[in-house]
């Protein structure tokens, strides 16, 4: 099978189009005949070696985390999913790839109505959003903080927020302030001055902050508005959680991956759903794709098409 590559850490240039090998389902898991692969800001720091300690892989590595396809082999012990399902979520081997292993029990069904592309950005933005709502414990009518609010993670955490009766505050550049007004949440730009921005943005308080862009000093501005470390998650600054005793959370096995998914599932079916695809790019151009996503500042997610 076609297969994106790379056998050293380095810049986007180190990824080549390969031929592999398909990967054979162990017990649980299925392979995906995959048909779009979702591009997440995690792939090119896995790539570039910045999470070497974090996400550790193993040379050469393909890579990729989220995929839709169509099962085409069922391995030992697999219920519920058959040779031939539509299906989206997380995958267990790179999904950057013409086939990719994934736990069955961490798929699912994907809806006619949704496309291939849509369908492979959204795993990766879902699973992370509602772990970290979860960890905030949060409360209908409480107000929320996300710093990052229009990239990939953020449009779902806001949605998410949103739907459980949350105020929701975002922090984005100004050209993404409609955008974050349309999802519901009240638009306001980061860098210097964040702090009294939110605080006239959120007269009657913050009670959580959720930051998913790990840039400068969210973790703290956070602290310093909600008054309490616990009520602070970041997904991407572990080291300014450690320091302001904030909490990181990372993914893994244990996480809420079909929960999540059902979640922005139910949204997409009442027709609310939004995770606007930044740009497609074509399995071969995947180098290109993550150079994009490095640069940031995306209007929604990358994609790469595969089959
Ligand atoms: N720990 C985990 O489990 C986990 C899981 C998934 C992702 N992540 C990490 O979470 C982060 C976000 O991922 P993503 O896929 O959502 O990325 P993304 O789509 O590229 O979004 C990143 C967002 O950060 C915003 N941003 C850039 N500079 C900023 C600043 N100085 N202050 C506040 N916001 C700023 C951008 O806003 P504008 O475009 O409006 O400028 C953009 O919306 C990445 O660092 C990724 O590695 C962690």
């Amino acid at each position: 099978m076609k297969a994106i590559s790379f056998d050293a850490h380095g810049p986007a240039d180190v990824l080549r189009l390969v031929h592999v090998d398909p990967p054979v389902p162990g017990p649980g898991q299925v392979r995906i005949a995959v048909r779009s692969a979702g591009v997440n800001a995690l792939d090119h720091k896995i790539r570039s070696g910045a999470l070497r300690e974090l996400f550790p892989v193993e040379l050469p590595h393909v890579p990729g985390l989220e995929a839709s396809g169509v099962v085409d082999a069922v391995g030992e012990d697999v219920t519920g999913v058959r040779a031939g399902d539509a299906v989206l979520g997380p995958t267990a081997t790179g999904a950057y790839a013409e086939q990719a292993l994934a736990e069955a029990a961490r798929l699912v069904v994907k809806p006619v109505s949704l496309s291939w592309e849509e369908a492979a950005a959204l795993p990766v933005a879902a699973e992370t959003a509602w772990r970290g709502l979860a960890a905030l414990g949060l409360r209908e009518g409480e107000t929320l903080v996300v710093h990052g609010a229009a990239g990939g993670v953020g449009t779902l955490a806001v949605q998410f927020a949103v739907a459980r009766g949350v105020d929701v505050v975002g922090t984005a550049s100004e050209i993404h302030h409609s955008y974050l007004r349309e999802l519901g949440a009240v638009p306001v730009t980061y860098g210097e001055g964040l702090a009294e921005r939110v605080r006239a943005a959120a007269p009657g308080g913050v009670d959580a902050a959720f930051d998913v862009a790990g840039k400068g000093d969210a973790v703290a501005v956070s602290v310093e508005l909600t008054g309490s470390p616990e009520r602070v998650v970041t997904i991407a600054d572990p080291e300014g959680a450690r320091r302001r005793g904030a909490h990181f959370s990372s993914g893994g096995r244990a996480a809420p991956t079909v929960p999540a998914l059902t979640a922005a599932l139910a949204l997409h079916e009442a027709g609310t759903l939004r995770l606007p695809i930044h740009r497609v790019y074509p399995l071969a151009e995947a180098a290109d794709a993550q150079r994009a996503s490095e640069h940031g500042h995306l209007a929604g997610k990358i994609v790469l098409t595969v089959g």
